[in-house]
């Protein structure tokens, strides 16, 4: 429900009384989206992404203050208070947008650690940028954090933020959590910028990866680029400091999932898809951000040529991709919409009867309860990525079969892939096997596929965001420290 500034829940934020907090997040985004109503009206949206949930409760218990950018919009916004958490918003003037979020996030960085899946583009320009915005973003959580205060740097739009603050504010606790994957040597070496990155880094005391591969890997550069010594997940500076590496894999409210599932208007909605559809004996299910990395192209080439073949029918089966519009303005994205509107175009023209599309493709972005209604309506789930930090969409699927039903067909190259061990594995650069495993999902037993789901609900129900939280947030508090105080996360609810 997008609220405005005007309405009860909002207030001027007052941080902690006196201006600080004693945890601050920084994140590129703010939890919620500045957004323009139907009637022209300025308004509030949740932003894209589990973050907020994740942090919340944490949030909440400590004082919590979150500095981020609410979006496209250019106008300049006082702090405010959403449902008790105080939110610090950041301007990006139109120049930043282009060379900070837009270039060197998304173009540069976003590419260069998802496996050079598309050419990563290198600019002095975007640098510039997007040292000038880290430093604004740093000199902002110096300004709000109390003393000796927990200051939690979120993902790769920050990650020279730590040791910026650090310079700034060397009594806080400073944690570092990259989102995405950390890429080898073999392709972080490309960048231009790869030593200032390690040190930027470097500044907080724990640098949380989704993956222990990822840590090892920044363990590794930092050995061979910055010369620092290292042991294990440990990092030993030169003036005695340690910074520890490690992975903390990323999650979600499974709970909140299930009971969305379990619930009245859920099942209807479920029910009303599958009837839209005509019925289908089988519902293949996608739904990714529009992005290059997941792997979107292959996935629909392999379910074609599986109907092409005959082995799916289009009177009996269907294939929902839903596709959340993003980066609408880098090159990239734009080329890869076309790419698939004509793919798509082109199966249903060869492919589809009246009333029937081999494939039901939606660019568009839904609300929760929407994405609960077509898990729940959905058979199998395909999520092929060529590199993916975690994939949520694979575990929010998970937590929402709660009947232990419905297959899941995962890339290996997904974050995710190392907790569901259970998932029908693929590789999408191997078109035939991806062929051959996603029949096989289709063709297993219902007792086999009830025997995968309730080992990965089980995996996700005990690893649910709220332990992610918990994991980094007592990692960090056991840091030792001269000034820190303690900043101890929220016990499940
Ligand atoms: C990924 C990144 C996030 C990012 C999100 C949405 O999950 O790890 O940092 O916020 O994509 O992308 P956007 O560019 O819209 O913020």
């Amino acid at each position: 429900m997008p609220r405005t500034p005007s309405s009860p829940a909002y207030r001027v934020a007052t941080v902690n009384g006196n201006g600080t907090a004693d945890l601050v997040i920084v994140a590129n985004r703010l939890p919620v989206d500045r957004v323009t109503e139907a009637d022209g009206t300025p308004g509030w949206r949740k932003s894209p992404g589990g973050l907020v949930t994740a942090l919340e409760p944490v949030m909440r218990s400590n004082d919590g203050a979150w500095i981020g950018w609410p979006g496209s919009t250019d106008e300049e916004m006082e702090p405010f208070v959403d449902e008790g958490l105080s939110l610090i918003p950041m301007t990006l003037s139109p120049a930043e947008i282009e060379e900070h979020y837009e270039g060197f996030s998304n173009g540069t960085l976003w590419p260069l650690y998802h496996d050079v899946v598309a050419k990563p583009a290198f600019h002095r320009e975007w640098w510039d940028s997007y040292v000038t915005v880290n430093e604004r973003f740093a000199a902002k959580a110096a300004q709000v954090a109390a003393k000796g205060a927990t200051v939690w740097v979120q993902d790769y739009q920050m990650q020279l933020v730590p040791a910026m603050l650090r310079e700034l504010r060397p009594d806080l606790r400073i944690g570092f959590f990259l989102h995405i994957p950390f890429p080898p040597a073999e392709l972080f070496q490309q960048l231009p910028w790869r030593r200032q990155i390690l040190e930027g880094l470097l500044g907080a005391d724990i640098v949380g990866f989704q993956l222990a591969g990822g840590a090892a890997n920044f363990v590794r550069l930092v050995r061979q680029r910055v010369g620092h010594k290292t042991h294990r997940d440990t990092i030993y500076l030169p003036d005695g400091r340690t910074v520890r590496a490690a992975a903390f894999p990323i999650s979600i409210d499974f709970t909140e999932f299930e009971e969305l599932a379990r619930s009245e208007s859920v099942s209807q909605r479920a029910k009303q898809i599958r009837e839209a559809l005509g019925d289908p004996e089988t519902v293949l299910l996608g739904i990714d951000r529009l992005d290059y990395t997941k792997g979107i192209t292959p996935r629909i080439r392999a379910y074609s040529e599986l109907v092409r073949d005959g082995h799916f029918d289009v009177e009996d089966t269907v294939f929902i991709q839903v596709a959340t519009p993003s980066r609408e303005r880098v090159d990239q994205y734009r080329a890869l919409r076309d790419d698939i509107d004509r793919l798509v175009g082109r199966i249903n023209g060869d492919l589809g009867k009246i009333g029937r599309p081999a494939i039901s493709y939606m660019h568009s972005s839904y609300p929760r309860h929407e994405m609960a209604a077509l898990y729940r309506a959905a058979d199998m789930m395909v999520v092929t990525p060529y590199r993916d930090g975690m994939n949520l969409v694979a575990k929010e699927y998970v937590a929402c079969r709660y009947e232990n039903d419905g297959a899941l067909v995962l890339s290996e190259f997904a974050g995710a892939a190392e907790e569901l061990r259970q998932a029908w594995q693929v590789n999408p650069y191997d078109i035939n096997g991806m062929k051959a495993t996603i029949l096989d999902a289709a063709r297993a037993e219902p007792k086999e596929v009830t025997r995968r789901m309730r080992a990965m609900r089980k995996q996700v129900r005990e690893n649910d965001v709220s332990q992610w939280a918990i994991r980094f947030l007592d990692a960090l508090a056991s840091v030792p420290h001269d000034h820190g105080k303690t900043v101890r996360p929220a016990r499940p609810r």
